[in-house]
């Protein structure tokens, strides 16, 4: 097992590139299967989560190479219907492959993706939206789906991103027009939208809460730039927030930050955001101050994914900051490892009230989910003395070498075996 040692009391100080999205490009992967000819992607980060993607489209039959951040997908082979139990439990998005396998092959045999640390986490949406575009679909001992997907009026009670990805993964292989409605308008769906239409799809109204799908388009094989990762940038600034100093990123895109940009700058950063690129300043000698309400909420509110990263930030402020979870159930276990910290911070269901402290010191702690991880290591930044970070797994889903990224920024971290 390996554990980070992160000492803290240093300002970040530095530019880097965010690399892409995860977000971005577990979709895209799972859409390659649509495609007649091999695909190539640029920019796909090198995570757990990817290598897990990457899994089940050779186990489908595709055939797949990666260099660096580069990935090629040849789908031209691929024969499977179904995927394993191990696999879907390697990744919870593994879901995502639902609707384009339907549509590939007119069946889809699957098991369920399992719990989740950030509590249940149902796939009721995906299931009736593919039901709505025509397949049939047995819940008995995992997920059994048939016949080819006509499309349909997809109606999402809940904007879901993943539903709403499954949709229209599915929708661009059926045979005639799909609408999604209370469809989610997160970035990366923009991002997919972009990438299908690259190969010839003919898919509108991503970014708004209507999207429509043309169906019936023959998709080729193409090449296509995944966006970079807007939580990974969220993450960092929040490190520069919580050490001082001055972080600028490039490879993302301001306005898909712009309400954690907001909470830092009301906490007393000063932010600049330019076309290339968003750059937080913090002056280490004078403390942050508490923030208005932080409320998460489907984009264009403030991501759920940027809670905890945020909160480490803020556990050492003057002044309070009130925190209201309403996307996930259990997305607050990094609180009692930052309470570790000499955090003080109570919860009560999906409300936390942060009291600032004048400074948090290094633990012993545990990252328990992805965002936490990178939640404790920002808060690891800004403490005073050594912090030792298990549960390196966790981060390794959706960061790509945090303690190199760190270090680029002039943090004192290292990556060891315990
Ligand atoms: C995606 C992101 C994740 C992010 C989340 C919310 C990926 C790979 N993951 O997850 O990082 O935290 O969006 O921005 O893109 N729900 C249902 N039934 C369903 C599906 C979802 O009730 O069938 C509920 C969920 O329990 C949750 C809410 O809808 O309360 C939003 O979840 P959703 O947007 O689907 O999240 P994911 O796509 O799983």
């Amino acid at each position: 097992m390996s554990v980070m040692y992160i000492r803290g009391g240093r300002p970040l100080e530095g530019e880097l590139a965010v690399h892409g999205a995860k977000n971005s490009v577990l979709p895209i992967l799972a859409a390659c299967l649509l495609a007649k000819g091999p695909v190539t992607l640029n920019n796909c980060p090198r995570l757990t989560d990817v290598a897990a993607a990457l899994g089940i489209l050779r186990r489908l039959g595709c055939r797949v190479e990666q260099e660096g951040h580069t990935i090629v997908v040849d789908p031209t082979g691929a024969s499977g219907c179904s995927i394993s139990e191990e696999q879907m439990r390697s990744m919870r998005s593994s879901i995502i492959f639902l609707g384009p396998l339907l549509a590939r092959a007119g069946e889809a045999h699957l098991s369920y993706p399992g719990g989740c640390e950030l509590g249940p986490r149902p796939i009721d949406l995906h299931l009736s939206a593919l039901r709505a575009m025509g397949c049939e679909v047995r819940e008995e001992q995992g997920i059994h789906c048939l016949g080819r997907p006509k499309g349909g009026e997809v109606q999402l009670s809940i904007p879901s991103v993943g539903a709403t990805e499954n949709a229209m993964l599915c929708a661009v292989g059926a045979s005639g027009p799909t609408t999604i409605t209370n469809a989610a308008r997160e970035p990366e769906i923009g991002d997919l939208q972009s990438f299908l239409n690259s190969l010839g799809a003919g898919v509108r109204g991503a970014g708004s809460s209507t999207i429509t799908v043309e169906g019936g388009r023959c998709l080729s094989g193409g090449e296509y730039t995944v966006m970079g990762d807007r939580i990974v940038a969220a993450t960092l600034l929040s490190a520069a927030a919580s050490a001082g100093g001055t972080v600028r990123l490039r490879g993302v895109d301001w306005r898909h930050l712009a309400t954690v940009l907001s909470v830092f700058h009301q906490a007393g950063c000063r932010v600049e955001s330019k076309l290339e690129y968003v750059e937080l300043f913090r002056d280490g000698s004078v403390p942050l101050r508490g923030a208005p309400t932080v409320r998460t909420a489907p984009y264009p509110g403030f991501p759920t994914d940027a809670q905890a990263p945020v909160m480490a930030a803020l556990a050492a402020s003057q002044g309070c900051t009130l925190f209201v979870e309403t996307i996930f159930d259990s997305r607050y276990r990094h609180v009692p490892e930052l309470i570790r910290m000499g955090a003080d911070i109570t919860t009560e269901g999906r409300v936390a009230l942060v009291r600032g402290v004048e400074r948090l010191h290094g633990a012993r702690v545990e990252a328990t989910d992805l965002r936490g991880g990178g939640a404790l290591a920002a808060a690891a930044l800004g403490a005073e003395g050594t912090t030792v970070l298990s549960g390196l797994n966790h981060i390794d889903r959706g960061y790509e070498g945090l303690e190199e990224m760190l270090r680029l920024l002039g943090a004192d971290v290292e990556r060891r075996e315990a």
